[in-house]
């Protein structure tokens, strides 16, 4: 036991001791928190409690901080503009504040704190997205006609839910702590999965408005990209690959695992809007031999001509932004391009989408730009299990394991991504038809 708490005590003091910028949640440092003590189950004893309250404090900080960052993406939205739903992907803002409580109050508040008291009975009904191990929910197709609760009523749900959450983080017994340090930990990377969210759900809400308004009015909308003209080699051979075990993953981010990848090139740039200007002058959007079956019904059926949100107005192409309608940067980074759409521009430049593979060892050898932070960048992998792959029993299991079929698998991280949520082994993924998220490409060529 002696030999137990020293080994926690010299954890927590060089978790200390590496630069832990917990304020801005890293979540690499977060993860590090919790595995500092509890890789190997660990538990503190008496005389490391001084780290353990330490630990404590922590961890409400990062609750804190992701809270009142969702709080302050909403800022700018009136009750009104809380409540729209502009089609059956996105949901309403006040759903997304709701929402990620409601994970809060679910699966570590019910079961884990002590004479918690739920706040309203009928709030997992209405909040619950896809957990049928959770009970029924709401249609989600019609999360826009909820007008009560009002927004808020929500509010003083997340007041009820953050005091709730502080509470068990301050007062579980320490033996308790490896239980409840996780769940906080997913939860607060499920709301800032949300928060991504709210960008682009609100942005889709916006352009439907024929006003345009701005979310943001100084909202940045150029993002760099560096065209499709320099391509790097690809380290040709066996890799490994997946969540290394440093800080947290996502289950889908594992098991690592070996994977080869071939001889190739890599785009170290990302796709522009100027050439994606060319794709269109060269009749892009009405060549049927480029597209992909499903993708070239989908370019009929919704008349697609340009990636989403772009508008033609006296020979000028406009695009709606987060800062409202604005005109097209050519050297920016082209956005909100289906998958369909990525690979008929790859088949027309004569070159493909890279894996996911491929993807991750090009950023973990750093030979790619704009990795993160601009746009998501589609690849040409299926999203599916690693092998080894199992999702964990319970409703949490739930979170990624039921979605690995017919979706594609996004890569890097986005400009509405928050800060400390991207990694390289980060697996994201839509259908290939989704482009209201902010979702881009690179290329990649065979070096034969
Ligand atoms: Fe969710």
């Amino acid at each position: 036991m002696v030999s137990t708490s020293a080994t926690a005590a010299r954890r927590l003091e060089s978790a200390d001791r590496s630069s832990l910028a917990l304020d801005q949640l890293d979540a690499r440092a977060v993860g590090g928190v919790a595995d500092a003590i509890f890789a190997d189950a660990a538990l503190p004893s008496d005389d490391a409690l001084g780290g353990v309250d330490e630990l404590r404090a922590r961890w409400t900080r990062a609750f804190l901080d992701v809270r009142e960052e969702t709080e302050r993406r909403a800022a700018p939205l009136s009750p009104e503009d809380q409540i729209i739903q502009s089609m059956p992907d996105v949901s309403p803002t006040k759903w997304h504040r709701a929402h990620t409580s409601w994970f809060f109050e679910q699966f570590l508040l019910v079961p884990h704190a002590r004479d918690y008291r739920v706040f309203d009975q009928q709030f997992s009904y209405l909040f619950n997205s896809y957990y049928v191990a959770a009970g029924e929910r709401h249609a989600r197709p019609k999360r826009g006609l909820i007008t009560r609760p009002n927004a808020d009523q929500i509010t003083a749900y997340r007041s009820h839910i953050d005091a709730a959450v502080c509470g068990l983080i301050d007062k579980a017994p320490t033996r308790d702590l490896a239980t409840v340090f996780p769940i906080v930990e997913i939860g607060l990377h499920h709301e800032q999965q949300h928060q991504e969210l709210m960008l682009t759900d609100i942005l889709h809400a916006f352009a439907q408005n024929p006003t345009a308004p701005a979310y943001d009015e100084g909202w940045r909308s150029h993002q760099p990209g560096m065209g499709v003209t320099e391509f790097v080699d690809l380290p040709e051979g066996i890799h490994e690959l997946g969540h290394d075990g440093d800080g947290f993953a996502f289950d889908n981010e594992g098991p690592r695992h070996r994977a080869f990848i071939g001889a190739g090139r890599i785009g170290r740039g990302l796709v522009t809007n100027g050439q994606w200007l060319e794709f269109i002058a060269d009749a892009g959007y009405t060549t049927a031999a480029l597209w992909l079956s499903d993708g070239w019904t989908q370019v009929q059926t919704e008349g697609w001509a340009a990636p989403g949100y772009w508008q033609s107005r006296d020979g000028q192409w406009l695009t709606m932004t987060l800062g409202g309608l604005r005109p097209i940067d050519p050297d920016s980074a082209v956005t909100h391009v289906s998958y369909y759409e990525a690979d008929a521009f790859a088949h027309w430049a004569g070159k493909a989408l890279p894996s996911e593979i491929e993807w991750e060892v090009a950023c973990r050898s750093g030979r790619i730009a704009d990795a993160f932070g601009v746009v998501w960048q589609w690849t040409r992998s299926a999203y599916g299990p690693y092998p080894g792959y199992r999702a964990v029993a319970g409703a949490l299991g739930e979170y990624n394991g039921k979605f690995m079929v017919n979706q594609m698998v996004l890569r890097g991280s986005s400009l509405a991504t928050p800060a400390g949520h991207a990694r390289a082994s980060y697996r994201n993924f839509f259908y290939p038809s989704a482009r209201w998220q902010f979702t881009g490409l690179r290329l990649a060529e065979d070096r034969a």
